[in-house]
């Protein structure tokens, strides 16, 4: 079944695999696309996945989250992604691009600024942001959030893309106004479980407006936030309490499903967890060196920022490995199960995501009717060649991904690549690898092509 087609409202995709969304440092400091963005998507067009579903690019133009990561908040950044976009499709891949605003959890910053802790409400968050405390947006703040998804999701059509994914996931801000362990707005925004919809429902009703009714709108959305995981410090303590130590479960977004299903949109894109990163969300281990250097990082940032990483500093590894490894450990394919009951509640198509990598897994979830498509991130960097392997029956490569989660919490300080030395005979080998991912010319691809 890997290999059928499948076909979102009019879109054909040849299999059932999409490239899931990875994030780098492959922007100009503005935030306009560099080639090495162009390199990096193309590498995976290449080697026959269906789909590619872009990083998450920011619609705020502030918010850059992190530094040279891609954005959509001015028509000037339309242009240099729409020969990424023409690069990606030559290759029977359809090319969708995924808006997003980290609000409140905006990784870091050239400088500390106020917009970076924008969010639904007034909190402490000591694992996500580096400002001290998120800050609850003002009506007027809202509003131009909603105004800016809606011109974003303009310019993707502009770019010539085949569709649109709306990040309701991560810990973005539009995650920040569903969860209840996170927004206590007592406005149109807040106070109720459908009130927490609103800012949702009013990005799709305006990006809908700007795309039109023909553009295919997919949303990102957690299956169940986990809000007790990672190991974490939020304050206040919200109540009822459950709201504060779950979040949202599979019920309630079950809900939310529904609601998105009678707004129009086309696709469900399912995950899980809250806050990038986390252990539903990137099923494996923790990864401590890459989390120490990321908080090093931007320590001198704020108060909040230097203590985080002074205690990953001073406190010894053996003590705090344990400690930080907490929920950490790899599910495969962790969402399935959940992305069935997307399926059954709402009849929309599904892209399960999170922790597949081996063929006959993914196989039966498909059969199975937990998913009508899987997107993939870390096996596709360890191998991208994964699904060549599957064509000719290979259930896992050699040299499988570890999910050592290395990789996204290198992602806002160093070249996207495959961090785990384990899979490489050297540090040579594995350095040429990352050097390799956004460096390859294009004219050896294309020369790739020509030859298959
Ligand atoms: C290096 C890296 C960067 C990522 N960047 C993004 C991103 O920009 N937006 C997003 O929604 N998810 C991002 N993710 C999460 C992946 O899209 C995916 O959901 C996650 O890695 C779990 O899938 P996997 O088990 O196939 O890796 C990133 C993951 C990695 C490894």
């Amino acid at each position: 079944m890997i290999f059928e087609p499948f076909t979102i409202r009019n879109l054909n995709f040849k299999n059932r695999i999409v490239r899931s969304s990875i994030g780098g440092r492959t922007s100009f400091y503005d935030g306009t696309v560099s080639t090495a963005f162009k390199n990096f998507e193309k590498k995976f067009a290449a080697n026959d996945v269906a789909g590619i579903i872009s990083a998450t690019i920011s619609v705020n133009d502030k918010r850059t989250s992190p530094m040279e990561y891609p954005k959509l908040s001015h028509d000037r950044f339309v242009k240099p992604l729409s020969e990424a976009v023409k690069a990606v499709q030559s290759y029977d891949c359809r090319y969708i691009i995924q808006i997003g605003d980290t609000g409140g959890h905006t990784h870091t910053s050239l400088f500390r600024q106020p917009e970076d802790a924008k969010s639904c409400s007034t909190m402490f968050d000591f694992a996500y942001g580096y400002q001290n405390r998120m800050i609850k947006m003002t009506t007027e703040e809202i509003e131009e959030t909603v105004l800016n998804f809606a011109e974003a999701g303009r310019r993707v059509r502009e770019t010539g893309a085949d569709g649109l994914e709306i990040t309701a996931s991560k810990g973005y801000i539009i995650h920040q106004f569903l969860n209840p362990g996170i927004n206590s707005r007592k406005d149109k925004y807040g106070g109720s479980f459908d009130k927490r919809f609103q800012l949702l429902e009013e990005i799709i009703r305006a990006t809908r407006k700007k795309t039109g009714n023909d553009f295919p709108i997919g949303i990102r959305l957690s299956s169940s936030d986990y809000n007790y995981l990672p190991l974490n410090l939020r304050l206040p303590v919200r109540f009822p309490l459950k709201n504060w130590y779950f979040g949202n479960t599979v019920n309630d977004y079950l809900i939310y499903a529904k609601k998105l299903k009678e707004l129009g949109i086309d696709y469900l894109h399912i995950d899980m967890g809250y806050g990038f990163i986390n252990p539903k969300g990137n099923p494996g281990k923790f990864p401590l060196h890459e989390m120490k250097m990321f908080y090093n990082s931007n320590r001198h940032l704020t108060a909040k920022a230097w203590i985080r990483a002074s205690l990953l500093n001073v406190i010894p590894e053996f003590i705090l490995n344990p400690i930080m490894n907490t929920g950490w450990k790899y599910i495969q394919g962790i969402s399935a199960d959940y992305s069935k009951l997307f399926k059954e509640e709402t009849g929309l198509p599904v892209i399960a995501n999170g922790g597949f990598q081996e063929l006959n897994f993914i196989e039966q979830t498909l059969q199975s009717g937990k998913a009508d498509m899987v997107a993939m991130a870390r096996p596709l960097l360890a191998n991208v060649n994964l699904i060549k392997l599957f064509r000719k029956g290979i259930n896992i490569p050699d040299k499988p991904c570890t999910h050592c989660n290395k990789c996204p919490a290198r992602t806002p300080l160093s070249p996207l690549g495959c961090y785990d030395i384990s899979r490489f005979n050297s540090q040579d080998e594995m350095e040429a690898q990352i050097m390799e991912w956004s460096a390859l010319p294009d004219e050896r691809l294309d020369s790739e092509k020509e030859k298959s």
